[in-house]
């Protein structure tokens, strides 16, 4: 759904709320607290002190408000009382929010205590996959040179793009049409227009790509026990480029 200057301005406050949670938890990301801490914290700041609403509450069964994806988990990692960070963890913090019926998205990694140097750079390069797939948009391109561009940049660093899980349109639906796949062919897929609104979020692998759903129903994997990385922003398509309405302080 194409989004005119109201809707825009929704979707703006509900980014800006989305990236205000993830700057706020920053300072709480240390070896010794939980993943169930960090969760409750976030919750009552969206619930308390923004006055919106953790999509995640109640979506499909999902409990909580974030997803905290540690290591070798890919998305959808369930906070925990009993998961401790330590010293040396990588971990993806995905949340969403939604204000006056429109949905912020977006998620990004935490380096805890002390990270090995492949971990460190792993985390960084999925970024700059997430910022290139960002260039990508433009109206007039297609949705495949934005998992192009991704793919691109994780395979000449030797990593792998998880392919199961994707991007999506993005509105007062939370997972919307299109789906956003950050692998591809440059020139191909739908044709991007202003107005459009969609998450772009790569999971990029330290080694093979695939997946493996654990029981619990929601923790996604590595197969092969391999670390994994993601970062996810909601943008807005306009007449130059993307907008990125989950934008932090730390990333102007
Ligand atoms: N925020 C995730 C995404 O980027 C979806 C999480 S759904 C949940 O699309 F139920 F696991 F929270
Ligand atoms: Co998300
Ligand atoms: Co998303």
């Amino acid at each position: 759904m194409l989004k005119n200057i109201e809707e825009l301005n929704g979707m703006r406050e509900a980014g800006r709320l989305a990236g205000e949670v993830l700057e706020m938890i920053s300072d709480y990301v240390k070896p010794g607290i939980s993943t169930g801490e960090l969760d409750k914290i976030c919750h009552d700041y969206i619930v308390n002190e923004q006055k919106a609403i953790p999509a995640n509450v109640g979506y499909r069964g999902f409990e909580k408000t974030l997803c905290t994806s540690i290591n070798q988990v890919i998305c959808h990692g369930i906070p925990d009382n009993n998961r401790i960070l330590k010293s040396g963890d990588i971990m993806n913090i995905d949340v969403t929010v939604i204000k006056d019926g429109w949905h912020g998205d977006t998620s990004k990694m935490f380096l805890v205590g002390k990270v090995q140097a492949h971990n460190q750079r792993l985390v960084q390069i999925t970024q700059e996959c997430l910022y290139r797939g960002i260039e990508a948009v433009k109206p007039g391109a297609n949705l495949g040179d934005i998992g192009h561009a991704i793919q691109t940049h994780a395979e000449k660093n030797h990593y792998s793009v998880v392919e199961e899980y994707c991007g999506h349109g993005i509105g007062k639906i939370y997972h919307d049409e299109p789906q956003i796949l950050h692998y591809g062919t440059a020139n191909t897929g739908q044709e991007i227009i202003e107005g459009m609104c969609f998450t772009i979020e790569p999971m990029i692998n330290l080694g093979s790509k695939s997946t493996k759903l654990l029981s619990d129903g929601w923790t996604v994997e590595t197969q092969d026990g391999r670390n994994s990385a993601q970062w996810e922003h909601t943008i807005y398509v306009n007449k130059d480029g993307a907008e990125i309405l989950t934008l932090r302080s730390e990333e102007v």
